[in-house]
């Protein structure tokens, strides 16, 4: 297992994955503003993870708080919240993290629990949520494995992985549950510029599980599709909307248009936490803009003339009407998705079997 982030008793450990794939060395967050520090430079990315970062970094703001009275514990939490959603604005998986731990504390607290007490059961809370989210993705796996070619190719956009989750992944999950039940798929991962995550992080965790990888030039898929290399696309996601429409990183959306001009269905996966039923379309997702050093530099090297104008959003948003299925570990949505999202809604969430 990729240990992406771990509670320890020391605080909250995290892969550091600005130094992947030449170097494994982590970081230690001893402290919720640190927790903070790390989603926002994106040592730790990718919504599960961000997501199940979010809520380990408001328990961990609770335990460490030396608060001793309820008053005054409750204006801390709410500046933790406030400090950790501050980081990254799409992903909602964030929102809905802090939101769970945020939620259980506002319970606790108005039970007039003691502080102790209320600082074991957060970090009980987060510890069960990074269960839950690999759970997730083995569940959402094994409904997704279905959709992929017995034999074929499968192009992949960003890193929706194991690094993007606390284990196994959504998009890679989906590959993984495949080749564990005896699909031949091999990977086609995109770069994914700026900031390279197909090509030094998904090729890096496929390589490691020993699935066959190769890395294309954002550029290079229209080219392969049109000479039939490409059999499926799956992605992950960031935010769905309720009327299914998609964001994620930055590209998708154009591989969307050119998988549906070849007719290859263009699948989502992605943990039912994604969906955001109080987003009613992706016109409202809000879409992180980044430094624009992750364009005009590459490995510390400048590659654009100097002043010229730079635009970096991260994320795009793909509508629902490109999405030949979404991937959940409730079930696989299909259009019209508006409707078949809020079906799923409506039904408990299934018991998932922790890892
Ligand atoms: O900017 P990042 O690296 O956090 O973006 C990650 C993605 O866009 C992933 O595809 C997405 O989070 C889905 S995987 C959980």
């Amino acid at each position: 297992m990729i240990p992406t982030l771990e509670w320890l008793p020391s605080g909250v450990n995290f892969l550091d994955q600005t130094k992947l794939p030449l170097e494994e060395t982590y970081v230690l967050a001893t402290d919720y503003k640190e927790v903070a520090r790390v989603i926002r430079d994106m040592i730790v990315r990718g919504a599960m993870a961000i997501g199940v970062s979010g809520a380990m970094g408001v328990a961990l703001g609770i335990e460490r708080s030396t608060a001793s009275t309820l008053p005054a514990l409750t204006a801390e939490v709410a500046l933790i919240c406030d400090t950790l959603a501050s980081t990254r604005p799409t992903a909602v998986n964030l929102f809905w993290g802090i939101g769970k731990v945020r939620d259980l504390y506002n319970q606790l607290a108005a039970a007039q629990t003691s502080i102790p007490e209320i600082k074991s059961q957060v970090v009980t809370l987060a510890r069960r949520m990074y269960d839950e989210d690999i759970a997730a993705c083995k569940q959402l796996g094994a409904f997704g494995a279905e959709l992929l070619p017995q034999k074929g190719t499968v192009l992949t956009h960003c890193n929706a992985g194991a690094l993007a989750a606390c284990g196994y992944g959504s998009a890679l999950g989906v590959i993984r549950a495949a080749v564990e039940r005896g699909h031949e798929i091999d990977v086609l991962a995109d770069e994914t510029r700026p900031y390279l995550q197909g090509a030094r992080l998904t090729a890096w965790e496929l390589m490691k599980d020993g699935i066959p990888t190769t890395v294309l030039c954002d550029n290079m898929s229209a080219h392969l599709m049109s000479k039939g290399r490409i059999q499926a696309v799956i992605v992950g996601a960031d935010r769905v909307a309720a009327n299914g429409d998609t964001a994620n990183k930055i590209g998708t959306y154009g591989v969307a248009i050119l998988a549906k001009e070849h007719g290859i269905p263009f699948y989502v996966a992605a943990p039912w936490a994604t969906v955001d039923l109080a987003t009613a379309h992706g016109g409202l997702i809000p879409i992180e803009q980044r430094d624009e050093r992750e364009v005009t530099h590459s490995n510390g090297k400048q590659m654009t003339p100097t002043g010229v104008g730079i635009e970096n959003p991260a994320f795009d948003v793909t509508p629902a009407r490109y999405i030949a299925g979404i991937i959940t570990e409730r079930g696989v949505l299909r259009s019209p998705f508006e409707a078949s999202i809020a079906a799923l809604a409506q039904q408990p969430s299934p018991e998932l079997v922790p890892a």
